[in-house]
C-alpha cells in the first residue's frame, strides 16, 4: 500500500496546531458552517437516520453537529490530537484515525451520505478517498464536499482605493502547486484546478 511521506509530515503538522484548530473553528455560529450549511440542507435533507460518515472530521464539530440532527455518524481523521478533542468533546460518537490519503478500509454501501468538509485542498492525493467514497456511499447516495475555490485563495487582492468595478489578476489557476498557508498556526495547501477532481469524482 503506497503511503505519501508528505500525507505523514502533513498529519503530524495538523497535530501541532491541533489546539489553535479545535479553538478557532466549529459549530453552528462559526463562519465556516453558516457557508456550508445550506449546501448540506440543500443535498441532504433531514439528516434523521441517515449513516453519514465525515471524512477529515478535525475536532469532530460536524459530526456532532450532524448527531445532534439524529444522523447516525462516523467521523475519520489523521491526526491524532484532533481525534483525541473529537473522543473528548463528544464521547457518544465514533472517531478514528486514519490516513485519508492512502489506501483506506470502506465498508461498501456503508453510508447513505459522506461529508468532507475543508479536507481536500490539505491532502497530497486524493485517489484514496475518491476510491473509498465510491465503494462506501450506497446508490443515490450524497457526497458533499467543499473547498477553498482555487481560482481565488492565495491570489494577490485587487488594489485598493480603486473605483468600482474592482478586478483581480488571477495567476497560475491552472497549475498544481503546492503552498505553506500560514493560517490556523501553518500547514501544507494543495492547489489544483477543480476539472480534475471533478472527472476523478465521475469516473469512480
Ligand atoms: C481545514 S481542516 C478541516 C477539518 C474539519 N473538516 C472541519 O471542518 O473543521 C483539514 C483536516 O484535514 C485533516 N487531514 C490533513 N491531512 C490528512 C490526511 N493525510 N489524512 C487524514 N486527514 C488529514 C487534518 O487533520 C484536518 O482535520
Amino acid at each position: 500500500m503506497a503511503t505519501d511521506s508528505r500525507a505523514r509530515a502533513d498529519r503530524d503538522r495538523w497535530d501541532a496546531v491541533a489546539g489553535t484548530y479545535a479553538e478557532t473553528v466549529g459549530g453552528r455560529t462559526d463562519s465556516f458552517y453558516r457557508r456550508f450549511a445550506p449546501f448540506l440542507a440543500d443535498e441532504l435533507g433531514d439528516p434523521s437516520g441517515q449513516r453519514i460518515w465525515d471524512l477529515g472530521c478535525g475536532h469532530g464539530w460536524l459530526s456532532a453537529l450532524l448527531a445532534a440532527d439524529g444522523a447516525v455518524v462516523d467521523g475519520v481523521d489523521g491526526s491524532a490530537a484532533l481525534i483525541e478533542t473529537a473522543r473528548a468533546r463528544h464521547p457518544d460518537l465514533r472517531f478514528e484515525v486514519r490516513d485519508l490519503a492512502t489506501e483506506f478500509a470502506a465498508d461498501p454501501d456503508g453510508y447513505d451520505a459522506i461529508v468532507c468538509h475543508m479536507v481536500l485542498m490539505d491532502l497530497p492525493v486524493l485517489d484514496p478517498l475518491v476510491d473509498a467514497v465510491s465503494r462506501a456511499l450506497r446508490p443515490g447516495g450524497r457526497f458533499v464536499f467543499s473547498i477553498l475555490h482555487p481560482a481565488f485563495f492565495n491570489q494577490a487582492p485587487s488594489p485598493s482605493g480603486d473605483a468600482p468595478p474592482w478586478s483581480r489578476s488571477v495567476t497560475g489557476y491552472r497549475e498544481r502547486a503546492q503552498w505553506w498557508v500560514e493560517s490556523f498556526g501553518g500547514h501544507r495547501h494543495y492547489h489544483r484546478p477543480p476539472g480534475g477532481l471533478r472527472r476523478r469524482a465521475v469516473a469512480a
